[in-house]
């Protein structure tokens, strides 16, 4: 019976890492996905013209520290490293131990750190890497599921994790996002992109004034 579990458990996990194979990174994403729906949300990574147009305002020449939270499989990753300045840091947060693993066998650059924790923890998390604040900290969190009290802690230890005139940048298929970040922020801007599966709300929620 054991042995039986044993062969049964191990040609689980087999399907599974063919699966990943076969399929890459959108493989890791569908089991993430089936695994933890609630805390994934989407089954879609985000499109190219969103993660253009959320980055947009960036300024990468003063972005020391930029945090993402919820990198999934890193479709965010790598546009973010190839504007990043070489002295720059990206550390990016995720719950999902499968996630976390995956993208630190994908990108290897010295300027990516990989945090299996919640964004909840982020001003510990930054602390711990040496820096005060982030200049800019982008969210693919799916705020409208997450459990009770936990959007509302992120969004109040977001906006002290970051810098005077640095900014949270949100994307999410509903506005909750941004209905958070409207009572921590000083100004929000906010924007649809339509080539997005499906469409996305996009919020910049900017920390002091303009
Ligand atoms: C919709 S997916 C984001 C996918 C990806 N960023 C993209 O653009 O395609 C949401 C991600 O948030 C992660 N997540 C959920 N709750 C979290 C939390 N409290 N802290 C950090 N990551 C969390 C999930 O594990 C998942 O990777």
């Amino acid at each position: 019976m054991a042995n039986q579990e044993i062969s049964q458990g191990s040609g689980r996990t087999r399907f599974k890492r063919k699966l990943q194979q076969s399929l890459g990174g959108w493989g890791v994403f569908l089991q993430g996905f089936v695994e933890h729906p609630v805390m994934v949300g989407s089954i879609i990574p985000s499109s190219r013209f969103t993660i253009r147009k959320m980055l947009a305002p960036v300024d990468w020449d003063h972005c020391r520290l930029f945090v993402e939270y919820g990198p999934g499989v890193g479709t965010f990753c790598r546009p973010v490293l190839d504007h990043l300045r070489k002295d720059g840091t990206l550390i990016v947060i995720d719950t999902n131990k499968l996630f976390i693993d995956y993208l630190n066998r994908q990108i290897v650059d010295r300027r990516f750190i990989a945090v299996h924790g919640s964004a909840e923890d982020v001003e510990e998390i930054i602390r711990a890497h040496g820096h005060s604040h982030a200049d800019y900290i982008l969210s693919g969190l799916p705020f409208s599921t997450l459990p009770a009290g936990v959007g509302h802690r992120i969004a109040a230890a977001t906006y002290r994790g970051i810098r005077q005139g640095g900014a949270f940048l949100t994307y999410q298929f509903s506005k909750a996002a941004q209905n958070f970040t409207e009572q921590y922020f000083d100004r929000v801007e906010s924007g649809l992109e339509w080539r997005n599966v499906p469409p996305c709300h996009l919020a910049w929620s900017w920390k002091g004034e303009a």
